[in-house]
């Protein structure tokens, strides 16, 4: 075929790069370029994205209303690799027109289970335990030493009852938690399945013996989680975050553990990452995760086939996605 006829792919910039399978059906779609440096891309975005048709970025890559402006007008539609989209300003990308896909539902597993470990790891300690154990400082067998708490018969409070708190949920009900849940609406009962809803953030925080975060960082809700909140929370309750650093007030939040009053906290998420605020290193009673909720190579690779869906049926080259901005 006279490849002067045929008509060119069209272009797409992803700014971190994602599992072969992901690579391999990009580059039979588009014509690829792939941000490989470990940085985060940043201020070189839009001189990489200058003559693209297509983005697709990182949960790390702020997509505001400036950078939204000054996108090129080649730019058709965007991706995030996250189902979160606090980083991209979707209003903005409304107005220039600009669909944006993301991938809900293909990560909502795994995140629940890996939010189940983080509240069995906060209250077990399971981080200080496994640290005495590395430091060669495991004495014998005794009674009282490395106790953490049941679960049996304890509250898990969940802020954020969508699919990654149901997910949760529907796990914790084994472990004999009873679920409470604070949520923008009552779900419907085979949705709740027996949880109590609490119509506001304060009760909820109030009745949690783990307080598991599991909503969205939108700007209503960020820095929701603050000193006032934080004072409610019965004494030696657990804090869990899966969701977004931004809701957690932070500075609110090591003025509260250092009262003592926290039995165990466990974090996948913070502010400001992968920069994160050094107090977090030296919490007590604390694991600490890399944001890695969604980090399973089988979910990985779902994320990116599912952005690509989307961000390739714009250009009627596949079907389905999904958009945050419809
Ligand atoms: C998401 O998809 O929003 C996750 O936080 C990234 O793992």
């Amino acid at each position: 075929m006279n490849s002067e006829l045929t008509t060119p792919k069209p272009r797409l910039l992803i700014t971190g790069v994602p599992p072969d399978a992901v690579i391999e059906r990009a580059q039979q779609l588009f014509d690829l370029t792939i941000w490989r440096e470990d940085a985060a891309i940043g201020d070189a975005l839009l001189k990489n994205v200058a003559g693209m048709d297509a983005l697709i970025v990182m949960p790390g890559d702020k997509l505001n209303a400036e950078t939204m402006g000054a996108l090129p007008d080649s730019i058709k539609v965007l991706g995030t690799y996250s189902v979160g989209t606090d980083h991209v300003d979707l209003q903005a990308a409304s107005q220039r027109g600009l669909k944006v896909f993301h991938t809900p539902d293909v990560l909502t597993q795994a995140v629940a289970d890996l939010t189940l470990f983080l509240i069995i790891a906060a209250a077990r300690d399971t981080s200080t335990v496994e640290k005495t154990l590395r430091e060669k400082r495991w004495g014998r067998w005794a009674p009282k030493s490395m106790l953490g708490r049941s679960l049996q018969g304890l509250r898990l409070g969940i802020f954020g009852m969508g699919r990654i708190g149901q997910a949760v949920a529907d796990r914790a009900r084994p472990f004999g938690l009873s679920i409470h849940y604070h949520n923008r609406s009552q779900l419907p009962a085979e949705k709740s399945q027996g949880a109590q809803f609490h119509s506001t953030l304060d009760s909820l925080v109030a009745h949690s013996d783990i307080l598991c975060i599991c909503a969205p960082a939108t700007a209503q809700l960020r820095g929701s989680i603050n000193a006032a909140r934080l004072a409610l929370l019965p004494d030696q309750a657990m804090v869990v975050n899966v969701a977004r650093g931004d809701l957690v007030d932070e500075e609110a939040f090591f003025a509260h553990a250092a009262t003592g009053r926290l039995g165990g906290v466990a974090m996948d998420v913070y502010r400001n990452e992968p920069h994160i605020d050094p107090r977090w290193l030296a919490l007590e009673r604390t694991t600490l995760l890399p944001h890695i909720g969604s980090a399973t190579a089988e979910v990985r690779t779902a994320m990116g086939m599912l952005v690509l869906d989307g961000v390739a049926a714009h250009f009627g080259l596949a079907e389905g996605g999904k958009c945050a901005n419809p």
